[in-house]
């Protein structure tokens, strides 16, 4: 039975300000996803802080925050068979040293911090993250 569900993916400061939106975004296509949606954006800590506040109790929580609205970034809706856990595939481990050969973190991050992409975790999430950044 097909599964076509929707997900949220950031393309992150460092990867925006190396001018990697155009590469990173057609890797999604190669791989089958449709862009729905897209925006590039600046935005504020706070509104970072609303966007990762899951992550309110780690030790990593300010810096991430901070990170986030540190600069543009590229955010886009993806659609595609299974598209939540495909598009972690393809992004990889959160720490692109552990991220497997041509995942978008092994290709492209720097760091746990700047590793390129954000993408929504479960399709309850990708509901909540589409619509913080496209209210429809
Ligand atoms: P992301 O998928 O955007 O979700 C939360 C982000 O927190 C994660 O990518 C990392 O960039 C960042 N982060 C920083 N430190 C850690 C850590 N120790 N564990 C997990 N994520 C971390």
């Amino acid at each position: 039975m097909s599964n076509t569900e929707q997900t949220l993916s950031i393309i992150k400061p460092d990867a925006v300000e190396r001018n990697l939106v155009d590469e990173i975004k057609s890797i999604f296509q190669k791989n089958g996803f449709k862009i729905k949606d897209s925006k590039k954006i600046h935005i504020t800590k706070d509104e970072a802080s609303e966007f990762y506040k899951v992550h309110q109790s780690k030790p990593f929580y300010n810096d991430l925050c901070s990170y986030l609205s540190s600069g543009p970034i590229f955010v886009m809706i993806l659609e595609g068979e299974n598209a939540v856990l495909k598009n972690r595939e393809l992004m990889g481990s959160t720490d692109p040293k552990n991220a497997s050969e041509n995942t978008i973190r092994k290709l492209f991050g720097i760091s746990i911090d700047k590793n390129s992409v954000h993408g929504s975790d479960s399709p309850d999430n990708a509901k909540k993250e589409i619509n913080f950044f496209f209210k429809s």
